[in-house]
């Protein structure tokens, strides 16, 4: 098991350097990740490569027993780069220039900067291929994040008429799927194809799908370049590994592409980021593992897990005392078997001073640093459970063309895509159970649950899928707007909504709404759920069963004969549909019925309390994480407030878990 942190010698003076090492191996590390953004110091002009400043901190990190990930260094080029060649430039909607002085704001499609990316990461590969101290190599650093997902450059531009000739047979094919006839838009050639640069009102939503597509493509295109090099380049003893950032649901990027190339998937934890007065909610950041978990249905490492306060110019919430080790804990929890710390101390120069690390500019040991060393102390003990396998009754399925679908026309303005994942991953999560968070890309018949939130575009291919999985005893969740669009982004024709699964609902949607900001709307139980009540938000579909059972109906002036929530059993198995943004209490209960009826395994824990049973050996562990600001007493247990416990089943009092 690595634990580690991250660290920035090139930052410091020279004599930095075996003081930093000698503390962070004494605080029981045994890994560090450096490299990633130190292009000009490998090259400081061009051609002229000199890796001997790294060459001095592997060596000295060696005697430390300090392994090293190394980090290929194309998410900051050169300023000599930038300025020999303004076109690896990319450009912002509005078509002005990324200027240098930032980060990642190369053209992913410029060849220019592919050649020097190879280049450089060809030397340096090479040149530390036989580093036995070299574990692994990260590929650049969060592509696509802070908006580098997107560049509307003279060369995108011609790439993106380039790639939607490849796609479609010809321009009047084109010009059908979109419905250019709208708005008389119909192109004579692909030459004539307009990037969706802002305009009056809105572009096509069809091109804006394909937009999305193509920038998707543009990432994975260049990341499959880098990793395909670093693999032929590589020592047999180094593995390859690229470093996701969270909000990968709001980025023009499908990460499941790039994790296919990838020996292990890494990811960068920050709970709370710079502006926010609060963490993500305790179920958003273990969907965010889950998530990660997903991407190759294996264990996967943390790269950077936030340790103290971050943000560039405007900072965020102050993790409490035993918070973001807490935090690190839950990771361990939900899969990830190797952590590092971001960062061993924070830059006092630069554009990341308030980027905090374990130790502060004082330079001295505190409070931070303790939590870390007790953290490595106590989960270096448990590396049998936390290498176990998770296993998942449950899965909730997203896919990237509806998420962008959705991204490109939000239909409320109250409406999150994440949120919506969220909402229905939630009352699986307040139950303990396991849950994996895949795409509809996976085979999915091996679950007894899958959860489809918001999955508006369903084609007959995933529809038959569906019908497949409730036939042979499965159990669907949809949430609303299910099934109204196709794969072009384009509203069915001629279908009663929910296309292609109205069967498996037994339901039919004729009208819907919009709900925005501040606007609910009352719902009311109906048979086994009759005298409960509760609202929805952000948007409601008025359902009229067919065959399926009303378990909730709204309870407003003109739609109360509409249900909101329905139940169909279909074939062996039980479809819901969840017609509206409702409450999280009424889904709570939902799913204590599912899990009780299917004997998937929950635990019943206190708010805040949070339990993964992990198999190891003939033993079956607890990982408890309290994620509230108060001591629970659970089981004869004293959690503290932010404390996590790894302990086995059979220490609780009771094994009613
Ligand atoms: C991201 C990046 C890091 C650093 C941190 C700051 O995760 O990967 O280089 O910028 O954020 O929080
Ligand atoms: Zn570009």
């Amino acid at each position: 098991m690595y634990l580690g942190v991250d660290y920035y010698p090139e930052h410091w003076e020279g004599h930095m350097l075996e003081q930093d090492l000698e503390r962070i191996r004494n605080m029981g590390a045994n890994i560090i990740r450096i490299g990633e953004f130190a292009w000009h110091l490998m090259e400081s002009s061009e051609g002229s490569y000199d890796f001997s400043f790294f060459d001095n901190v592997i060596q000295r990190a060696k005697e430390y027993d300090l392994k090293v990930m190394f980090g290929t260094p194309t998410a900051t080029f050169p300023a000599w780069l930038a300025k020999k060649h303004q076109s690896v430039l990319s450009k912002d909607e509005y078509g002005y220039i990324r200027v240098f002085g930032g980060r990642r704001q190369y053209c992913y499609n410029s060849d220019i900067y592919r050649e020097y990316s190879k280049k450089i990461v060809e030397k340096l590969v090479e040149h530390y291929q036989n580093e036995k101290n070299i574990v692994a190599w990260q590929i650049d650093n969060e592509f696509g994040h802070e908006g580098s997902d997107l560049c509307y450059c003279e060369l995108c531009h011609r790439k993106f008429q380039q790639f939607l000739s490849e796609k479609y047979r010809d321009v009047d094919e084109l010009n059908k799927v979109y419905g250019t006839i709208f708005w008389g838009q119909t192109y004579n050639k692909f030459e004539e194809i307009p990037l969706p640069q802002p305009t009056i009102t809105t572009h096509n939503p069809a091109l804006r799908l394909d937009w999305a597509r193509f920038r998707s493509h543009s990432i994975n295109t260049y990341a499959k370049m880098q990793i395909d090099l670093v693999k032929a380049c590589k020592g047999e003893h180094q593995e390859v590994t690229h470093n996701f950032s969270g909000g990968f649901f709001d980025k023009a990027y499908d990460l499941n592409v790039v994790a296919e190339d990838l020996d292990f998937v890494s990811y960068d934890n920050y709970p709370v980021w710079g502006g926010l007065s609060e963490p993500l909610k305790p179920e958003h950041i273990a969907m965010t593992h889950d998530y990660m978990r997903g991407l190759k249905n294996k264990n996967y490492w943390i790269v950077e897990e936030l340790m103290g306060a971050q943000g560039h110019n405007v900072i965020g919430y102050l993790p409490r005392p035993n918070q973001a080790k807490m935090w690190a804990y839950q990771a361990m929890a939900h899969g990830c078997e190797n952590l590092l710390f971001f960062r061993w101390r924070g830059m006092t120069r630069g554009a990341e001073q308030f980027c905090l690390g374990i130790i502060d500019q004082n330079n001295e040991t505190g409070r931070k640093h303790e939590e870390v060393k007790s953290y490595i102390e106590d989960v270096k003990k448990h590396e049998t459970i936390l290498k176990s396998v998770i296993k998942s009754d449950i899965a909730v399925l997203y896919d990237y063309d509806n998420n962008w679908s959705w991204h490109i026309q939000q239909q409320s303005a109250e409406f999150n895509f994440t949120q919506e994942l969220v909402r229905l991953y939630a009352p699986f999560y307040r139950l303990n159970a396991n849950i994996d968070v895949v795409s509809i890309e996976k085979d999915f018949s091996r679950y007894r649950v899958i959860i489809v939130p918001v999955m508006q575009v369903i084609d007959e291919e995933l529809g038959r899928r569906f019908e497949a999985f409730a036939r042979n005893g499965g159990t669907i969740i949809f949430s609303f707007r299910a099934g109204i669009k196709d794969r072009d982004n384009n509203l069915h024709f001629e279908k009663v909504y929910p296309c292609h699964i109205r069967t498996i609902t037994g339901i039919k949607i004729l009208e819907s709404e919009a709900l925005q900001r501040g606007q609910q709307v009352q719902v009311a139980g109906v048979g086994e759920y009759e005298g409960k009540e509760g609202k929805c938000t952000v948007w409601r579909d008025l359902i009229t069963p067919e065959k399926a059972q009303v378990l909730y109906r709204y309870d407003d002036k003109f739609y109360r004969e509409n249900a909101c929530i329905t139940l169909n059993h279909y074939g062996a198995g039980n479809v819901y549909y969840v017609g509206a943004g409702v409450d999280g209490q009424i889904l709570q209960d939902i799913a204590r019925v599912i899990a009780d009826d299917l004997g998937i395994r929950t635990i019943d824990s206190p708010e805040g309390l949070e339990i993964m049973i992990r198999e190891a050996g003939q033993e079956e562990w607890c990982i408890i994480n309290n994620h509230s600001e108060d001591e629970i007493m659970f089981n004869g247990i004293k959690m503290a407030a932010y404390g996590s416990k790894i302990l086995k089943r059979s220490e609780l009092i009771t094994t009613t878990l």
